[in-house]
């Protein structure tokens, strides 16, 4: 089992002390009370017994609005849904159920180190496909065809990207759609970030033409900072595939905590100006750090969605891993090095927006006094 780069940064980091943490990708905010307290209230009313496998109706129900609302995924229905363990567990019981020991599994390459560690669980061959900077850092035919085998069984999609922060585009979505299909291969799409995007026309890849091989994989855990919760869900439109993910919830976890359920009802059906407060904070400080790292001539890829800065360290150290832990130890600031993200990273530095913008600018100060003394 390989181990999560970002997780041994984050035990460097928490054993060094008192440092600035651009690690992790965990909101710095509060779970909205609205939320806490519905948690509470389920608990006392005596919800606290199991629950159905894929979740309890009132929820299917929402997210299910939720998704042919927000995600334009006009058909979604409660029947398509199932209620996982954060995104995390909602990748694994779907590459569960799609995928054999053996079969290939295309991972995006920078990619979330998570899609490696799970393709390991499930006994896949890894089959990183480069995201190159030529391409935007976006999925290209060409490099799906280098990776794929004729043992491809699946490929992952992560729109918002993390680390990347790029989103797919309509066109780029349906050719990648044409292509999965004409190979007989799934499409699991990870799009935990989907409520955290800044500019117009991003899709979910169900709501386009010609789905049927899609399986979304979303979560709770950035949208509301909800990530101690552990809520996350499946979608897929083909009732084989749900009825499947549905059965593997039992040996897996059985259920998902039902208090943290209805927490989860009451984020989707209550006020979403939070949401909304939380990802204007995100844009101003992407603004603010990359205007601050540019004006030093540090290039930085401007995220699109999701909460990261994906910053270009080749001109100063070739090694990221290096350069991340001299961070750490002489400019007490902790970073996630660009190849835990995979051998396309390599050069490169994430930094989390998810920190109060001050000390994300005191950060990115010590990592340019850093590369410029
Ligand atoms: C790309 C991506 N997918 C999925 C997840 C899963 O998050 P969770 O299990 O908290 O929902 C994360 C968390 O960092 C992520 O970055």
């Amino acid at each position: 089992m390989p181990r999560s780069g970002i997780r041994a940064f984050m035990d460097l980091a928490w054993a060094a002390g008192d440092v600035i943490h651009l690690e992790v990708g965990e909101p710095n905010f509060a779970t909205p009370p609205h939320v806490v307290e519905a948690a509470h209230r389920a608990a006392l009313n005596g919800s606290t017994k199991y629950v159905p496998n894929a979740g309890v109706p009132e929820l299917r129900t929402a997210i299910a609005d939720k998704l042919r609302q927000r995600n334009s995924i006009a058909e979604a229905r409660p029947d398509d849904v199932v209620v996982t363990v954060g995104g995390a567990e909602a990748l694994y019981v779907s590459l569960l159920a799609m995928v054999e020991p053996g079969d290939g599994v295309l991972i995006p390459d920078p990619g979330w180190p998570n899609f490696r560690m799970i393709a390991t669980l499930v006994g896949a061959e890894q089959q990183p496909y480069r995201l190159r900077p030529e391409d935007s850092f976006l999925p290209s035919l060409d490099e799906l065809d280098r990776a794929a085998t004729s043992a491809t069984r699946a490929v992952i999609v992560n729109s918002p990207s993390n680390p990347l922060g790029t989103v797919l585009d309509c066109h780029r979505a349906s050719e990648l759609l044409g292509w999965a299909a004409k190979r007989g291969i799934w499409v699991v799409s990870d799009e935990c970030y989907d409520e955290l995007v800044y500019i117009d026309g991003a899709k979910s890849l169900a709501s386009l033409p010609g789905a049927e091989c899609v399986v979304s994989c979303f979560s709770f855990s950035k949208t509301y900072a909800m990530t101690g919760w552990r809520v996350g869900y499946v979608h897929a439109s083909r009732p084989d595939v749900v009825d499947l993910i549905t059965k593997l919830q039992e040996p897996v976890i059985a259920c998902v905590n039902a208090p943290a359920q209805a927490a989860a009802i009451a984020a989707l059906t209550g006020p979403q100006e939070v949401v909304a407060g939380m990802r204007d904070a995100y844009r101003r400080r992407r603004d603010a750090a990359a205007s601050l790292l540019r004006s030093h001539g540090v290039s930085v890829l401007e995220p699109a969605g999701a909460f990261y800065l994906w910053v270009d360290t080749a001109p100063w150290a070739d090694d990221d891993w290096q350069l991340a832990h001299d961070l750490l130890t002489n400019s007490r600031v902790a970073v996630a090095p660009g190849s835990a993200f995979g051998a396309g990273g390599r050069g490169f530095l994430r930094l989390s927006l998810a920190t109060e913008e001050s000390v994300l600018l005191e950060g990115c100060r010590k990592i340019l006094g850093h590369l410029s003394p």
